[in-house]
C-alpha cells in the first residue's frame, strides 16, 4: 500500500486534506487526476445505471435535510459503532477494532495487547450534528447526510408523480455522505467524508406479482433474461440477484477482473432487521484480510440489499404522508382471482405487515389493524412498495481501481537497456487521459503544428494531454506511470519526410504492450473511441 499511496501523492491523484496545516484524519483531497479518474467513474455509473436504461430516474438532493428523517430510518437511534476509550494513551477505539490496530504510544503492540486501561464498549453514534439558522438549540438540530439513500425515499412520491414512471423502477443518486468514523483507516478506504452511488430500485411485493401473474419467478428462474422482456412475474429474489449480475458486470467493464471480486452473501445473523438478503461485493485489495488458505477474503465496495418495504413505511409513519402506490395491473387481476386465492394472498401480505409494524415497536392492536387496513387495500391495488438497494462507494472504488492497476515491470530506456518501470494499467474507460500526444521534436516547429493539430481533432471527444518536453522515452514513463492508455508521436514520417506511404500516420504506442503501431491521422479517433466507450 505504502508504494500505492506514494505514488498517488506523487502524480497528483490523492492528497491528504489540509496537508499544509499537518492535515486532518479520515479526509482526502483528490488532485487533477483522481479528480479525473472519478469524474469518469462517476460518469460511467450513472451512464449504465440512468441513461441506458427506461426505468431509472435521476435525483441530487441536498445534504442537510430534516432532522426527523433520520430519527424514521433509524439513524438518530442506531447509528453507532461500539467504542473503547484507553484511559492511558486516551484514544479512541472501535472495539471490533482492538485487536487489528497497533497502539499509538507502542506501535508494535496492539490496542487489545497494550497494558493501557480500556473502559467497556459504549454506542458512539456516527452522524455529523450541527444546527441550521443562527440559534444554536435542540430545536434546530440537523445532521450531515450519512448515505444519500433517505433523500431518494423521501422524494420518492414526487420522483413517482413528476417522472410519469410505474413500478418497477428506480431513483438514483450521487453524492456526498459524511460519517464521524472512530478509526479512519487504510488510506481513503474509511473516511468521514466520502461519496455514494446508490440506487433504490422499487418492486412490487410479491403478493401483488402473484396476483397479476399467478406465481412468483425465484433468482434461480431470471437466467439470461433481458429486461424489457418478460420480467413481470420476477420477485424480490430475482430482482435481488439480478442487481447483484448487473453490478458485478459494471465492475467487470471499467477493469476490476472478476477473480479480484468476492461475492458475499450475508448470514442469516448478520442481516439488518429490515433486510431480507445482502450480498456485499468485496474487492481483494493489498490490506484484506487473509483466510487459512492465505487468499485475501476481500473488503466491501458495495452492499446489495433487499430492504423490503421498511423504508417507504418509516417515512409514511413518522411524516404522515401516503408512501402507498396504486397499481391498476393489480386491482384489475385481483377481481378476476378466485376468493380462497384473494384470501391466501392478503393473508400474506397481512402477516408480512404486522411482522413490519410489530418490529418497530407499534402495539400490537394496533400493529394488527393497521396490517388488516393495508391487506385489504392490496385487494384495492395499493401497496407500498419494496425496494431493492445496489449502495457503492465511490473512494473505495477508486482505491480498488488504483490498486488493481498499479504494476511494476521493466521497459527499454533510451539506449535499448532494460530499466524499472511503474505501470497503472487502468481500464481506457476510467483512465484520466486517453491520449498523450507528442511531437518528437520540441524544436522543429512543422512537428509540434502538425501535433497541435492532432491533440485539436481529440480534445473535443476525450481528455488529452500535449507534451513536447523531454527525451520521448521519458515522456512515455510519465504517462505509464499515471495510467494513460496510448500516446501518440508525431514524427518526420507523419509529416511525409519518408514518402507518400506514411504522409499524416504517426506511432500509436499502447502502454500495457508497449508496442507501437503506425496508424493513419484519419483512424485515430474511431480506434481510441472504440477503447474507451
Ligand atoms: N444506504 C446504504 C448504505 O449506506 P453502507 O454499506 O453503510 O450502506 C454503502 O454504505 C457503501 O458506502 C459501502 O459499501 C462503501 O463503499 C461506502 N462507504 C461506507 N462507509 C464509508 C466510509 N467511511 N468511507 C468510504 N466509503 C464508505
Amino acid at each position: 500500500m505504502e508504494k500505492i499511496v506514494s505514488l498517488c501523492k506523487r502524480r497528483g491523484y490523492i492528497f491528504q486534506s489540509s496537508e499544509i496545516y499537518g492535515g486532518i484524519n479520515g479526509f482526502w483531497d483528490y488532485g487533477p487526476l483522481g479528480a479525473e479518474l472519478k469524474r469518469n467513474v462517476k460518469e460511467l455509473w450513472w451512464r449504465t445505471m440512468v441513461l441506458e436504461r427506461d426505468d431509472v430516474a435521476g435525483l441530487d438532493a441536498t445534504i442537510i435535510m430534516h432532522p426527523l428523517i433520520w430519527k424514521a430510518s433509524g439513524h438518530v437511534d442506531t447509528f453507532s459503532d461500539a467504542m473503547v476509550d484507553c484511559k492511558t494513551c486516551k484514544g479512541r477505539f472501535r472495539a471490533d477494532q482492538v485487536s487489528e490496530i497497533s497502539c499509538p504510544q507502542k506501535p508494535g503492540k496492539t490496542v487489545k495487547e497494550c497494558a493501557g486501561e480500556k473502559t467497556e464498549p459504549r454506542p458512539f453514534n456516527l452522524m455529523f450534528k450541527s444546527h441550521y439558522g443562527p440559534v444554536e438549540s435542540d430545536d434546530n438540530v440537523c445532521y450531515l447526510r450519512p448515505e444519500t439513500a433517505q433523500a431518494i425515499f423521501t422524494q420518492f412520491k414526487n420522483v413517482l408523480e413528476t417522472s410519469r414512471h410505474k413500478v418497477p423502477f428506480g431513483i438514483a443518486q450521487i453524492g456526498k455522505a459524511f460519517r464521524n468514523e472512530i478509526t479512519p483507516r487504510n488510506f481513503t478506504f474509511r473516511s468521514r467524508e466520502f461519496e455514494q452511488m446508490e440506487l433504490e430500485y422499487f418492486i412490487r411485493p410479491d403478493e401483488a406479482v402473484e396476483a397479476i401473474c399467478g406465481r412468483v419467478a425465484g433468482a434461480q428462474e431470471i437466467g439470461s433474461r433481458e429486461l424489457g422482456t418478460e420480467n413481470s412475474d420476477w420477485g424480490w429474489e430475482a430482482w435481488h440477484k439480478y442487481w447483484v449480475e448487473q453490478r458485478i458486470a459494471f465492475y467487470e467493464k471499467i477493469g476490476l477482473p472478476r477473480n479480484t471480486l468476492v461475492e458475499y452473501w450475508q448470514k442469516p445473523e448478520e442481516l439488518a432487521h429490515y433486510a431480507r438478503a445482502t450480498v456485499d461485493i468485496l474487492y481483494k485489495f493489498p490490506f484484506s484480510k487473509r483466510d487459512q488458505r492465505g487468499e485475501l477474503t476481500g473488503e466491501e465496495l458495495e452492499g446489495i440489499s433487499a430492504r423490503s418495504d421498511f423504508d417507504l413505511s418509516q417515512h409514511e409513519r413518522f411524516s404522515g404522508k401516503s408512501m402507498g402506490v396504486f397499481d391498476d395491473e393489480l386491482k384489475a387481476a385481483w377481481e378476476k382471482l378466485p376468493k380462497e386465492k384473494q384470501d391466501e394472498l392478503r393473508g400474506r401480505y397481512f402477516e408480512q405487515r404486522k411482522r413490519y409494524l410489530a418490529r418497530t415497536g407499534v402495539p400490537e392492536e394496533e400493529a394488527g389493524k393497521k396490517a388488516a387496513d393495508d391487506a385489504n387495500a392490496l385487494g384495492k391495488g395499493q401497496y407500498t412498495p419494496h425496494v431493492i438497494e445496489p449502495s457503492a462507494g465511490v473512494d473505495r472504488l477508486i482505491l480498488a481501481l488504483i490498486c488493481n492497476a498499479y504494476c511494476e515491470d521493466e521497459a527499454p530506456d533510451e539506449k535499448g537497456k532494460m530499466e524499472a518501470r511503474i505501470v497503472l494499467k487502468l481500464h481506457p474507460r476510467v483512465a484520466p487521459i486517453k491520449a498523450a500526444i507528442f511531437p518528437l521534436l520540441k524544436n522543429k516547429r512543422e512537428l509540434t503544428a502538425k501535433a497541435r493539430t492532432v491533440r485539436d481533432m481529440l480534445r473535443p471527444h476525450m481528455s488529452v494531454f500535449y507534451d513536447e518536453a523531454g527525451a520521448i522515452g521519458r515522456r512515455y514513463r510519465r504517462q505509464d506511470e499515471i495510467g494513460s492508455p496510448f500516446c501518440v508521436t508525431i514524427d518526420f514520417e507523419t509529416l511525409g519526410e519518408k514518402g507518400d506511404a506514411f504522409k499524416d500516420t504517426v506511432t500509436l504506442r499502447d502502454r500495457d504492450t508497449m508496442k507501437q503501431e503506425r496508424m493513419k491521422i484519419s483512424e485515430l479517433l474511431p480506434f481510441i473511441l472504440s477503447k474507451i466507450r
